[in-house]
Parts: C-alpha cells; sequence; structure tokens
C-alpha cells in the first residue's frame, strides 16, 4: 500500500497548489471548507482505489516497481479514475505493466544489494557517495538555493552554560566575539527568550535544558561530528570576567604555542586553587609552575603542568575529539577531568598550558552550585560539593580500572596507575 500513499499525497499536492503551501496550511491548521471537502472525498476515493487493488493484484505494488517520484507525482488519479470507471481489472493490469515498461525500471536492481563496510557502523547499506558524517551549528534560509545560502563559517565555537541573571557577563564577553565565533548557550534555568534583548541572541543558538550542568550539556551537543568544523572550542562557565581578554588575540597565541588544550591566565583575586592557572604578568604562555613542596611528583604531572581547570578551558579539534570520550555520562560535574586531559595530547606538558598574556577573572558565582536542593539539613550548594567530590573520586576510580583492564588484556604489566 506504500505505492497508493505515495499517488495520493501527489493528488492532494495537485489540488491544494504547491507543496510548501500545502504543508503550511496544515501546519497552520487553517483549511477551507472546500478544501477539507475534496480532501475527504480523495480520501475515500483513494482507501476504495487502493482496497481494490489491494484485493485484485496483492502481487502488484508501486514501491516494488520502483517508479521514480517524478514519474508517480506526474499521474493524476483523477486521470485513472475516469479512464478506468467501470474498474476493469484487466485494463488496470494492462496499465501497470505499460507504466511500468515505459519507466524502463526493471527488478534487477533489488538484487544488487549495496554493502559498503567502509561506511559508518549501521549505515552500510547506503552508497557513500550519499553518506554524511559529520556536521556544522551554520544557521541557513528556508528558501532559496542551499548553495546560495550565505552562510557565516564561523571556525570557533563558544558555549557558555548560563542563567539569566549572568546575563551581564556573558553579554560583554560576546561583544568581544568577531564573526569568526559561534555562540551557543546551554540554559539551566529555562530563561532563554529574555536574551532576546540582544541583538546577538538572535543569532546565536540556545540549548535550555533545566539544572543540567556545562559536563553534561557537553557530552550531549557537542559530539565531535557536530562540532567538527570548529578549529577551537571554548567550553566556559559563566561568571567570568573578560576585561583584559581579547579572543582573537587569544587564538593567535594558541596557534603559535601549539596548545592544544588552554585556558586563559586567572588574575590573582580569582580565588585561585592552583598556582598552574594563575596568571603571570612576564610570559605570553606558561606550560608549567611550581606548585607548594612535595605536590608534584614529576615536573610534567599535575599539577604542575599538562592541566587547566575545568572553568573555562579551550580545546583543539582533535583533543577535544578525545577529550568528548572522556566525559562519563553520569559524572555531571567534570571533576578529576582536569587530571586526566593530559591522556588527550602528547607530549602533554608541552600542548596543554595558560595564556598570561590574554587573561579572565574568575568571579565565583555558585549559581549552579545553588541549584542543588535542601536535603538531610544540608544547604542546597552543600550536597552538590559532596556530589562533585564523589564524582572526583568515582572518575579516578574508574580511570584506575579501565587502565589496568587495557593492560591485563594487551597482557602488559600495567604501569603503576597515573589516574591518581
Ligand atoms: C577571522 O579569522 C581570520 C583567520 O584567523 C582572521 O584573518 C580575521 O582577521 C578574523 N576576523 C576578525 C574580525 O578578526
Ligand atoms: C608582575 O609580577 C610581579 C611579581 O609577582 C609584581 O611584583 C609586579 O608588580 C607585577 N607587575 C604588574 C604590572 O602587575
Ligand atoms: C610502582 O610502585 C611500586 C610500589 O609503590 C614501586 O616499588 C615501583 O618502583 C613502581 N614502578 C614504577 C615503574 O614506577
Amino acid at each position: 500500500m506504500r505505492g497508493i500513499t505515495c499517488l495520493f499525497s501527489a493528488k492532494v499536492v495537485s489540488k491544494m497548489g504547491t507543496p510548501i503551501r500545502r504543508s503550511t496550511a496544515s501546519n497552520l491548521g487553517i483549511r477551507r471548507p472546500n478544501e477539507t471537502m475534496r480532501l475527504i472525498v480523495t480520501t475515500f476515493v483513494g482507501l476504495v482505489f487502493g482496497y481494490f487493488l489491494g484485493v485484485s493484484f496483492p502481487t502488484v505494488s508501486l514501491s516494488k516497481m520502483n517508479i521514480p517520484s517524478s514519474v508517480s507525482s506526474s499521474i493524476d488519479i483523477t486521470h485513472i479514475e475516469d479512464k478506468y470507471s467501470g474498474l476493469s481489472t484487466q485494463a488496470l493490469l494492462n496499465f501497470w505493466s505499460s507504466l511500468k515498461r515505459n519507466t524502463g525500471i526493471s527488478h534487477k536492481f533489488n538484487n544488487n544489494k549495496i554493502w559498503a563496510p567502509t561506511n559508518p557502523r549501521g549505515a552500510e547499506g547506503l552508497p557513500p557517495g550519499i553518506v554524511v558524517t559529520e556536521s556544522d551549528l551554520y544557521l541557513r534560509r528556508l528558501w532559496g538555493l542551499p548553495n546560495e545560502d550565505i552562510i557565516v563559517r564561523s571556525r570557533y565555537l563558544v558555549t557558555f552554560t548560563v542563567g539569566y541573571e549572568q546575563k551581564k557577563n556573558i553579554d560583554a564577553i560576546v561583544k568581544k566575539l568577531t564573526e569568526n565565533f559561534t555562540i551557543l548557550l546551554f540554559h539551566y534555568d529555562g530563561r532563554t527568550s529574555e536574551w532576546d534583548e540582544f541583538e546577538w541572541s538572535k543569532l546565536a543558538i540556545h540549548v535550555s535544558v533545566r539544572k543540567q550542568t556545562k559536563w553534561w550539556y557537553a557530552k550531549r551537543f557537542l559530539h565531535p561530528d557536530i562540532v567538527a568544523p570548529y578549529d577551537y572550542i571554548f567550553i566556559w562557565d559563566e561568571d567570568l570576567g573578560v576585561e583584559n581578554f581579547d579572543p582573537e588575540e587569544y587564538i593567535k597565541l594558541v596557534r603559535k604555542h601549539g596548545l592544544d588544550i588552554s585556558q586563559p591566565g586567572l588574575s590573582p583575586d580569582s580565588g585561585m586553587t592552583w598556582q598552574m592557572t594563575r596568571m603571570r604578568n612576564d610570559t605570553e604562555v606558561h606550560k608549567e609552575t611550581e606548585e607548594r613542596p612535595g605536590w608534584c611528583k614529576d615536573p610534567h604531572l599535575p599539577p604542575c603542568a599538562a592541566f587547566v581547570e575545568i572553568m573555562a578551558p579551550i580545546f583543539s579539534r582533535d583533543a577535544w575529539r578525545c577529550v568528548w570520550h572522556m566525559i562519563q555520562n553520569d559524572l555531571v560535574h567534570g571533576w578529576g577531568l582536569d587530571f586526566a586531559l593530559r591522556k588527550c595530547v602528547e607530549p602533554a606538558h608541552e600542548k596543554i598550558g595558560v595564556v598570561d598574556s590574554q587573561w579572565i577573572v574568575h568571579q565565583t558565582v555558585p549559581s549552579l552550585g545553588n541549584q542543588g536542593t535542601a536535603e538531610n539539613g544540608k544547604a542546597p550548594w552543600e550536597g552538590v560539593r559532596e556530589r562533585c567530590r564523589n564524582e572526583w573520586a568515582m572518575f579516578q576510580d574508574r580511570m584506575s580500572a579501565a587502565e589496568k583492564a587495557y593492560f591485563e588484556a594487551m597482557g602488559i604489566d600495567p604501569p603503576n596507575s597515573t589516574a591518581r
């Protein structure tokens, strides 16, 4: 019956105007009464016709005959109905076989199945020339020729996990971005339309899911195949002051120093936890640091090198492809990820670093932290903090176990774990 459905919809289109008009009309739910009438009549005729065909010729179906859509859409059921109003079985049969002859389509295609093992898993049945494995976040028009859509092919993707309360911060950063940047906002407070007070918001991409963390969003919406066109991807918090930060200059420095994973230095008043991310005023970039005595067993390992924090990281395309795979679906706070980033670049102590001459202020607004719920007499932020700590331990355990399992499977004595 699939073939009949095809014919039927072709009929609807031809009676109600262009396909666009048809979908617009039905989307809006406005159908003029006589159109509705026609639709009902056509449906009825179509059903009878289909019933008749199904009963009389169970082995003949349009889909089996591979009639190209250009042919089937030019068939007017009215014409068929008129011509075969006597519903002569033989006449109908003749019609279908002549149609089949005229379209020159034979059955042999059905036996030559496509199987392209180099296609992505699950898509082997498609001819490779039609397979599109990567996407982008470029906006397009709804009309005109696709190749004439004027697409701004921005080179960098900037994402923020935001609540409306922090709109001033975000607006200040966005005002510094050039057309080289695509803006993507993850809204954790469900407020999206309010952002339209900013002109740039209309061109930004808004994803709204309540009370999730930026690593939750990143895992779900920043798949490497989706963000493939972007050279660099910013995955930023909302509480960052950018008075001394110029995004284009930043990218230049990151390229110059070969940083695949980086962050801007943090101003000294940023409520620091690590020496590594503190800005220096005598260099463009630094890749290692001295921590408090005894904190670093190896000067090339975190927290003395090969390490940035998770509040404002910037990843190269290749580094992100690896890091995305390391993010755990359930460990939403991402604690411990910073210490493991180095597993994604080689050598990590050269490709991970902090840019000093473009620096930011971390304002430490616990906005999302306050979105927990009070439990067992604990404040919401305490519950969140506790989960963060637990997740850190769980992530380390999983990493150690995974490394151990790998080396055992390879028949190699596992080196001492570096997950902690
Ligand atoms: C966009 O990026 C290109 C390539 O890095 C650069 O030449 C151009 O100046 C950038 N645009 C702006 C407005 O900075
Ligand atoms: C640069 O850092 C040094 C040492 O931390 C400090 O004494 C100096 O005042 C800083 N200079 C500026 C311009 O901030
Ligand atoms: C691994 O750890 C054990 C015990 O802590 C130590 O004796 C050994 O030398 C370490 N091996 C390596 C390769 O670091």
